[in-house]
Protein backbone atom coordinates (compact mmCIF):
# COMPACT_ATOMS: atom_id res chain seq x y z
CA UNK A 1 0.00 0.00 0.00
CA UNK A 2 1.02 3.41 -0.63
CA UNK A 3 2.09 5.47 2.09
CA UNK A 4 -1.08 7.87 1.80
CA UNK A 5 -3.25 5.97 0.05
CA UNK A 6 -5.65 5.49 4.04
CA UNK A 7 -5.50 8.96 3.96
CA UNK A 8 -6.83 9.98 0.29
CA UNK A 9 -9.62 7.37 0.77
CA UNK A 10 -10.39 8.95 4.34
CA UNK A 11 -10.92 12.10 2.89
CA UNK A 12 -12.73 10.96 -0.37
CA UNK A 13 -15.51 8.96 1.75
CA UNK A 14 -16.03 12.47 3.80
CA UNK A 15 -15.73 14.60 0.71
CA UNK A 16 -18.07 12.44 -1.07
CA UNK A 17 -20.73 12.42 1.79
CA UNK A 18 -20.69 16.06 2.29
CA UNK A 19 -21.04 16.82 -0.87
CA UNK A 20 -23.72 15.13 -1.42
CA UNK A 21 -25.62 16.16 0.93
CA UNK A 22 -24.53 20.27 -0.27
CA UNK A 23 -26.19 18.74 -4.18
CA UNK A 24 -29.63 17.86 -2.26
CA UNK A 25 -29.36 20.86 -0.12
CA UNK A 26 -28.81 23.55 -3.06
CA UNK A 27 -32.56 23.77 -3.93
CA UNK A 28 -33.71 23.52 -0.30
CA UNK A 29 -34.42 26.53 1.60
CA UNK A 30 -30.91 27.55 3.51
CA UNK A 31 -30.46 29.82 6.70
CA UNK A 32 -27.76 32.62 5.58
CA UNK A 33 -26.35 34.65 8.03
CA UNK A 34 -23.65 37.22 7.06
CA UNK A 35 -20.10 37.28 8.74
CA UNK A 36 -19.33 40.89 7.11
CA UNK A 37 -21.08 42.79 4.02
CA UNK A 38 -20.86 40.78 1.67
CA UNK A 39 -19.44 37.27 3.39
CA UNK A 40 -22.09 35.00 3.83
CA UNK A 41 -22.57 31.58 5.51
CA UNK A 42 -25.26 28.89 5.43
CA UNK A 43 -26.12 26.46 7.62
CA UNK A 44 -25.10 23.37 5.07
CA UNK A 45 -21.55 25.07 5.40
CA UNK A 46 -21.74 23.67 8.82
CA UNK A 47 -23.96 20.34 8.01
CA UNK A 48 -20.76 19.56 5.69
CA UNK A 49 -17.84 20.47 7.94
CA UNK A 50 -19.78 18.52 10.54
CA UNK A 51 -19.84 15.39 8.26
CA UNK A 52 -16.14 15.53 7.41
CA UNK A 53 -15.11 15.86 10.70
CA UNK A 54 -17.13 13.17 12.30
CA UNK A 55 -15.93 10.84 9.39
CA UNK A 56 -12.08 11.68 10.18
CA UNK A 57 -12.53 12.24 13.73
CA UNK A 58 -13.75 8.96 14.15
CA UNK A 59 -11.15 6.86 12.06
CA UNK A 60 -8.19 10.08 13.83
CA UNK A 61 -9.17 10.86 17.14
CA UNK A 62 -6.02 12.14 17.61
CA UNK A 63 -5.20 14.25 14.59
CA UNK A 64 -5.28 18.14 14.57
CA UNK A 65 -7.76 20.00 12.42
CA UNK A 66 -8.64 23.54 11.14
CA UNK A 67 -12.06 23.57 9.28
CA UNK A 68 -13.52 27.34 8.37
CA UNK A 69 -16.33 27.18 10.36
CA UNK A 70 -14.71 27.99 13.64
CA UNK A 71 -12.75 24.76 13.75
CA UNK A 72 -8.73 24.71 15.33
CA UNK A 73 -7.82 21.60 17.42
CA UNK A 74 -4.22 21.54 17.47
CA UNK A 75 -3.10 18.33 20.36
CA UNK A 76 -0.01 16.79 20.02
CA UNK A 77 0.07 14.84 16.72
CA UNK A 78 2.16 14.51 13.40
CA UNK A 79 -1.49 15.10 11.27
CA UNK A 80 -3.54 18.37 10.52
CA UNK A 81 -6.82 17.96 8.35
CA UNK A 82 -7.43 21.49 6.52
CA UNK A 83 -10.73 21.96 5.63
CA UNK A 84 -13.03 24.16 3.66
CA UNK A 85 -16.51 22.38 3.92
CA UNK A 86 -18.31 24.41 1.60
CA UNK A 87 -15.92 26.76 -0.90
CA UNK A 88 -18.56 28.91 -2.86
CA UNK A 89 -20.58 29.58 -0.52
CA UNK A 90 -22.34 32.83 -2.29
CA UNK A 91 -22.86 30.33 -5.32
CA UNK A 92 -24.34 28.02 -3.19
CA UNK A 93 -26.70 30.00 -1.61
CA UNK A 94 -27.84 31.53 -5.14
CA UNK A 95 -28.75 28.41 -6.35
CA UNK A 96 -25.49 28.64 -8.96
CA UNK A 97 -23.84 25.07 -9.35
CA UNK A 98 -20.46 25.57 -9.02
CA UNK A 99 -19.02 24.89 -5.42
CA UNK A 100 -16.19 22.41 -3.87
CA UNK A 101 -15.43 20.61 -0.77
CA UNK A 102 -12.20 20.89 -0.34
CA UNK A 103 -10.04 18.51 2.40
CA UNK A 104 -6.04 19.08 2.81
CA UNK A 105 -3.69 16.79 5.15
CA UNK A 106 -0.48 17.86 6.42
CA UNK A 107 2.31 15.85 8.35
CA UNK A 108 4.82 17.40 9.89
CA UNK A 109 3.49 21.07 8.44
CA UNK A 110 4.22 19.57 4.91
CA UNK A 111 1.17 19.11 2.84
CA UNK A 112 1.07 15.85 1.59
CA UNK A 113 -2.79 14.79 1.04
CA UNK A 114 -5.38 16.99 -1.17
CA UNK A 115 -9.39 15.89 -2.31
CA UNK A 116 -11.59 17.89 -4.12
CA UNK A 117 -14.89 17.02 -5.03
CA UNK A 118 -17.30 18.78 -7.11
CA UNK A 119 -20.58 17.33 -6.56
CA UNK A 120 -22.71 18.65 -9.28
CA UNK A 121 -20.44 17.17 -12.06
CA UNK A 122 -19.29 14.25 -9.65
CA UNK A 123 -15.50 14.90 -10.13
CA UNK A 124 -13.25 13.73 -7.62
CA UNK A 125 -9.68 15.38 -7.81
CA UNK A 126 -7.23 14.05 -5.35
CA UNK A 127 -3.20 14.13 -5.09
CA UNK A 128 -1.06 12.89 -2.67
CA UNK A 129 2.85 13.22 -2.21
CA UNK A 130 5.28 11.53 -4.57
CA UNK A 131 1.40 9.94 -5.73
CA UNK A 132 0.66 12.18 -8.80
CA UNK A 133 -2.75 13.53 -9.19
CA UNK A 134 -6.10 12.48 -10.33
CA UNK A 135 -9.21 13.33 -11.52
CA UNK A 136 -12.29 10.19 -11.14
CA UNK A 137 -9.32 8.04 -11.23
CA UNK A 138 -7.77 9.39 -14.05
CA UNK A 139 -4.11 10.76 -14.09
CA UNK A 140 -3.81 14.49 -14.12
CA UNK A 141 -1.75 16.90 -16.04
CA UNK A 142 -1.05 20.42 -16.22
CA UNK A 143 -1.74 22.11 -19.55
CA UNK A 144 1.11 22.99 -22.41
CA UNK A 145 -0.24 26.74 -23.22
CA UNK A 146 3.01 28.56 -22.54
CA UNK A 147 2.15 31.69 -24.42
CA UNK A 148 0.24 34.41 -21.93
CA UNK A 149 -1.71 35.64 -24.99
CA UNK A 150 -2.89 32.22 -25.75
CA UNK A 151 -4.42 31.50 -21.75
CA UNK A 152 -7.20 30.72 -19.99
CA UNK A 153 -6.68 32.32 -16.15
CA UNK A 154 -8.87 31.98 -13.45
CA UNK A 155 -8.93 34.75 -10.15
CA UNK A 156 -11.52 35.55 -7.65
CA UNK A 157 -11.49 38.67 -5.14
CA UNK A 158 -11.09 38.64 -1.48
CA UNK A 159 -14.27 39.69 0.80
CA UNK A 160 -12.88 42.85 1.84
CA UNK A 161 -13.00 44.41 -1.93
CA UNK A 162 -14.90 47.38 -0.66
CA UNK A 163 -12.65 48.46 2.01
CA UNK A 164 -8.87 47.75 0.85
CA UNK A 165 -7.29 49.23 -2.38
CA UNK A 166 -5.19 45.99 -2.22
CA UNK A 167 -8.46 43.88 -3.69
CA UNK A 168 -7.34 42.66 -6.97
CA UNK A 169 -9.33 44.84 -9.36
CA UNK A 170 -5.61 46.09 -11.01
CA UNK A 171 -4.61 42.79 -11.35
CA UNK A 172 -7.47 41.76 -13.42
CA UNK A 173 -7.52 44.83 -15.58
CA UNK A 174 -3.75 44.08 -16.31
CA UNK A 175 -4.77 40.32 -17.08
CA UNK A 176 -7.83 41.04 -18.66
CA UNK A 177 -5.81 42.90 -21.66
CA UNK A 178 -2.74 40.04 -21.56
CA UNK A 179 -4.28 36.54 -21.29
CA UNK A 180 -6.93 35.10 -23.93
CA UNK A 181 -9.40 35.33 -21.27
CA UNK A 182 -10.12 35.45 -17.32
CA UNK A 183 -12.82 33.50 -15.31
CA UNK A 184 -13.82 34.18 -11.97
CA UNK A 185 -15.92 31.70 -10.63
CA UNK A 186 -16.31 31.71 -7.29
CA UNK A 187 -14.55 28.22 -5.87
CA UNK A 188 -10.74 28.86 -5.41
CA UNK A 189 -10.70 25.19 -4.33
CA UNK A 190 -11.79 24.35 -7.84
CA UNK A 191 -9.89 27.13 -9.71
CA UNK A 192 -6.79 24.87 -8.93
CA UNK A 193 -8.36 22.07 -9.83
CA UNK A 194 -8.84 22.73 -13.00
CA UNK A 195 -5.48 24.45 -13.42
CA UNK A 196 -4.19 20.95 -12.25
CA UNK A 197 -6.01 18.83 -15.37
CA UNK A 198 -5.26 21.26 -18.22
CA UNK A 199 -8.43 23.78 -18.12
CA UNK A 200 -6.59 26.61 -17.02
CA UNK A 201 -3.23 27.66 -17.67
CA UNK A 202 -3.10 30.56 -14.30
CA UNK A 203 -4.42 31.45 -11.24
CA UNK A 204 -3.63 34.44 -8.82
CA UNK A 205 -5.55 35.46 -6.32
CA UNK A 206 -5.08 37.42 -2.80
CA UNK A 207 -6.07 36.67 1.23
CA UNK A 208 -6.70 33.25 0.35
CA UNK A 209 -7.13 31.37 3.75
CA UNK A 210 -5.67 28.19 4.18
CA UNK A 211 -8.66 26.04 3.93
CA UNK A 212 -9.14 27.25 0.56
CA UNK A 213 -5.56 25.85 -0.70
CA UNK A 214 -4.78 23.07 0.93
CA UNK A 215 -5.98 20.23 -0.61
CA UNK A 216 -5.37 22.15 -4.36
CA UNK A 217 -2.04 23.00 -3.98
CA UNK A 218 -0.66 19.75 -3.34
CA UNK A 219 -2.97 18.21 -6.30
CA UNK A 220 -1.53 21.37 -8.29
CA UNK A 221 2.03 20.24 -7.38
CA UNK A 222 1.48 16.24 -7.90
CA UNK A 223 0.11 17.90 -11.78
CA UNK A 224 3.16 19.24 -12.61
CA UNK A 225 2.78 22.53 -11.71
CA UNK A 226 3.93 25.54 -10.05
CA UNK A 227 3.10 27.71 -6.67
CA UNK A 228 4.49 30.63 -5.76
CA UNK A 229 3.49 34.30 -4.15
CA UNK A 230 3.38 36.55 -6.46
CA UNK A 231 7.22 37.49 -6.80
CA UNK A 232 7.95 33.65 -7.53
CA UNK A 233 8.69 33.46 -3.99
CA UNK A 234 8.08 30.25 -2.02
CA UNK A 235 4.51 29.86 -1.45
CA UNK A 236 3.00 29.69 1.64
CA UNK A 237 -0.49 28.48 3.21
CA UNK A 238 -0.25 31.96 5.56
CA UNK A 239 0.60 33.86 2.56
CA UNK A 240 -1.48 36.95 1.27
CA UNK A 241 -0.91 36.30 -2.62
CA UNK A 242 -1.43 33.03 -4.50
CA UNK A 243 -0.02 32.40 -7.98
CA UNK A 244 -0.42 29.02 -9.86
CA UNK A 245 -0.02 28.16 -13.07
CA UNK A 246 1.34 25.46 -15.46
CA UNK A 247 4.87 26.65 -15.20
CA UNK A 248 5.57 27.75 -18.23
CA UNK A 249 3.56 31.07 -18.03
CA UNK A 250 4.36 31.78 -14.60
CA UNK A 251 7.65 34.51 -15.56
CA UNK A 252 4.64 35.99 -17.15
CA UNK A 253 2.33 36.27 -15.01
CA UNK A 254 4.75 37.70 -12.38
CA UNK A 255 5.49 40.31 -14.66
CA UNK A 256 1.88 41.32 -15.55
CA UNK A 257 1.72 41.24 -11.44
CA UNK A 258 4.81 43.54 -10.93
CA UNK A 259 2.58 46.21 -13.00
CA UNK A 260 -0.59 45.99 -10.64
CA UNK A 261 1.78 46.30 -7.54
CA UNK A 262 3.60 49.52 -9.18
CA UNK A 263 0.33 50.84 -8.93
CA UNK A 264 -1.16 49.87 -6.05
CA UNK A 265 1.47 48.70 -3.42
CA UNK A 266 1.15 45.62 -1.04
CA UNK A 267 0.52 47.27 2.57
CA UNK A 268 -1.14 50.15 1.59
CA UNK A 269 -4.60 50.11 3.01
CA UNK A 270 -5.66 53.51 2.88
CA UNK A 271 -9.81 53.31 1.29
C1 LIG B 1 -14.25 31.86 -1.35
C2 LIG B 1 -14.08 31.25 -2.71
C3 LIG B 1 -13.84 32.33 -3.75
C4 LIG B 1 -12.67 33.21 -3.40
C5 LIG B 1 -12.84 33.77 -2.00
C6 LIG B 1 -13.03 32.65 -1.00
P1 LIG B 1 -15.88 30.59 0.41
O1 LIG B 1 -14.44 30.85 -0.36
O2 LIG B 1 -12.98 30.38 -2.75
O3 LIG B 1 -13.57 31.79 -5.02
O4 LIG B 1 -12.60 34.25 -4.34
O5 LIG B 1 -11.66 34.50 -1.70
O6 LIG B 1 -13.14 33.16 0.30
O7 LIG B 1 -16.11 31.77 1.29
O8 LIG B 1 -16.91 30.41 -0.62
O9 LIG B 1 -15.56 29.36 1.20
CA1 LIG C 1 -13.31 29.02 0.71
CA1 LIG D 1 -16.17 27.96 2.79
Amino acid sequence: MKAWTEFVTAAREAAGQAGRTLRQGMEEGKEISYKGAVDLVTNFDRRAQDIIVGRLSSSYPGHGFLAEEGLSLAPDSEFRWVIDPLDGTTNFAHRFPVFTVSIGLEFRGRLVVGVVYDPMRDEMFQGAAGEGAYLNGKKIRVSAVSDLNRSLLATGFPYDIRDSRVNNVVHFNHFLMRAQAVRRCGSAAMDLCHLACGRFDGFWELKLKPWDMAAGAVIIQEAGGHLSDFEGGEFSLLGQETLASNGLIHEAMIEVLRLGKRDVPAGREEK
